[in-house]
């Protein structure tokens, strides 16, 4: 199975505002991380909606290895 390109080896905090929809990059070449950018074109990826419940500070993922996507599960620590 393809593997996606680690972004970076930490979280991207990002103030997410309740009821807008994310689209979060999950092969890891996006230039507008840890968003889509459309640049999984030709790969087997494809990005994940997320839609925020509130107004908060939510940590996504870049390293794009985490078990919880889209959001930092601190698998970037062994990677
Ligand atoms: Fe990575 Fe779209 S650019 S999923």
């Amino acid at each position: 199975m393809e593997k996606p390109e680690i972004s970076q080896k930490s979280p991207i905090p990002v103030e997410v505002k309740k009821g807008e929809t994310y689209y979060w990059c999950s092969c890891g070449k996006s230039a507008n991380q840890p968003f889509c950018d459309g640049s999984h074109k030709e790969t087997s990826f494809a990005p994940r909606a997320f839609t925020a419940e509130k107004d908060e500070t939510v940590y996504f993922c870049a390293c794009k290895q985490t078990k919880n996507p889209p959001f930092c599960d601190g698998t970037h620590k062994n990677v």
